[in-house]
């Protein structure tokens, strides 16, 4: 399945300064995409070239395939964003600001706003005036706004900011159910990468206008192929490490107490642990150390973010 949100090499200049360098990245039907990085980093930047209200300096940008640069309406009608803060009528109640703002699209129809409404537990609260609302619920309403023309692709800005942890929670439910349900992409912004890691599938990291790395949130496709640190204990250690390394001369071994530890794909983990207990050492486990994904964005990233 072809990609929803496709940036290429996108630039930003504003005079002089390089806000936005070469960046690069695809959001797909279905994944809810995350982007990380420190305040200044250039996420509304880059989320304000995407919906068209400030110009990229050089790239492009696609929706479904369609440049935002040169074919802006088509683009445009795909998408439902928030930049920033939620535009809501403070005196009109929830479902008549539903009502207005549908009436700016076609063919939203009364059961879309129910609908809507529902999915972001709003229901209750459909007579109330909107101005009684807290931020969770304006978040919220402003969420079921951005979706009622029922758009492919949603892109909010920190939707999250400035919520409780249950605010957050039920944001987060949601913009699950309607990214697998509807096959929507989401494109979410965030400083926070507990947040990031809690509800994305892949993220991009942005740093001072430049993408550091893209990778997936959970690393179990990196276990299928890529090498892992494992821990083998057993009753002899110093010789499980002879055989090792009579057999396997190119891989590194440390030994600590009863444990070996060494760089290992998952299938050669298999072959040692045939080779060890075909020679009668017994071994008592394997631990694959995984790194959180704390750990492994402070090794990409130095720690420079939160
Ligand atoms: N109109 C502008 N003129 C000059 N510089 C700008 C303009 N808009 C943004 N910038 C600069 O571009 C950089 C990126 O800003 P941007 O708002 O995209 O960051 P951000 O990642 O969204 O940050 P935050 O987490 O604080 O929202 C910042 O250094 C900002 O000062
Ligand atoms: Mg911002």
């Amino acid at each position: 399945m072809g990609a929803v949100l496709s940036l290429k090499n996108v630039d930003k200049k504003i005079g002089k300064a390089q806000i936005i360098q070469d960046v690069s990245f695809d959001v797909y039907p279905g994944e809810i995409f995350g982007f990380l990085g420190p305040n200044g980093a250039g996420k509304t930047t880059t989320i304000r070239m995407i919906v068209g209200l400030t110009k990229m300096t050089a790239g492009d940008i696609t929706v479904n395939g369609h440049s935002i640069a040169t074919d802006y309406k088509r683009a445009i009608e795909q998408i439902g964003t928030i930049v920033e803060n939620p535009e809501l009528y403070p005196y009109l109640t929830a479902e008549k600001n539903l009502i207005h703002f549908g009436r700016m699209s076609k063919n939203v129809t009364k059961k879309d706003i129910n609908d809507r409404l529902k999915l972001v537990n709003l229901d209750y609260a459909k007579d109330q005036k909107v101005k009684t609302f807290s931020l969770g619920m304006k978040q919220r309403l402003g969420i079921a706004q951005a979706m009622l023309h029922r758009p492919k692709l949603l892109i909010l800005d920190e939707p999250t900011n400035g919520l409780d942890p249950a605010g957050i929670r039920e944001i987060r439910t949601f913009l699950r159910k309607v990214a697998k349900e509807e096959n929507v992409a989401i494109l979410i912004s965030s400083h926070l990468l507990s947040e990031i890691e809690h509800i994305c599938d892949r993220f991009a990291i942005i740093q001072e206008g430049n993408i550091t790395q893209i990778e997936s949130v959970s690393n179990e496709s990196d276990l299928k192929q890529g090498v892992h640190s494992y821990y083998i204990e057993t009753d002899n250690p110093t010789r499980a490490q002879k055989l090792i390394e009579t057999t396997f001369p190119n891989l590194t071994i440390t030994q600590q107490e009863q444990f070996i530890q060494l760089m290992l794909t998952k299938e050669e983990a298999g072959n040692i642990v045939t080779l060890l207990t075909s020679n009668d050492v017994v071994v008592y486990q394997v631990v694959l150390e995984k790194q959180s994904l704390e750990e492994r964005f402070f090794e990409a990233t130095s720690g420079g973010l939160v």
